[in-house]
């Protein structure tokens, strides 16, 4: 057997550089903005530019369930990749009535959406995944993520 093993790193906001503390604060404050009625569950998203813009989002859930989107999502709909933006870093956090500890995990489809930014710009992605007690696991590089991604190189080039 093989294995698949990645660095990651368990601390606490405190302890994250200043740029990344107002990065997972944005975050928390973006899920306000959440429109989850029938999940109750409030997420938001933060995302860092190379030029230090931070651009949020919120997830915004819909009565046919499948139309609603993520709050990573809704913020990355935000980017401009075509213009040369590229991202540092995205932070999610979620609102709960107690202090849970548990960081946030993205989805599957938000794991493949960083990822696709990722790859595109040529540049790793930090996700900083919190807990509303302060708690984040975070990786350095969105493939950690999803082991055995997907990507556009399988995709052909031409018809055959
Ligand atoms: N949700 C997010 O916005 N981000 C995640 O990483 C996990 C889940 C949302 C989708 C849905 O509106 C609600 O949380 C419950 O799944």
């Amino acid at each position: 057997m093989q294995e698949f093993s990645f660095p990651y790193q368990h601390t606490i906001l405190a302890k994250l550089p200043a740029n990344m503390q107002q990065l997972v604060k944005a975050a928390e404050q973006a899920s306000d903005k959440a429109y989850a009625p029938y999940s109750n569950f409030k997420v938001g998203a933060a995302v860092l530019l190379d030029d230090q813009n931070v651009i949020t989002g919120a997830n915004q859930e819909n009565a046919s369930f499948p139309a609603g989107i993520c709050a990573e999502r809704a913020a990355l709909s935000g980017l401009e990749l075509q213009a040369g933006k590229k991202v540092l870093a995205i932070a999610v956090a979620y609102k709960a009535k107690t202090e849970d500890h548990r960081p946030l995990s993205p989805c599957g489809i938000c794991r493949q959406t960083i990822l696709e930014v990722q790859l595109h710009q040529k540049q790793t992605i930090a996700v900083y995944m919190c807990a509303p007690d302060g708690q984040i696991v975070m990786v350095e590089d969105a493939r950690y993520l999803l082991p055995f991604y997907f990507s556009n190189e399988f995709l052909p080039t031409e018809d055959f």
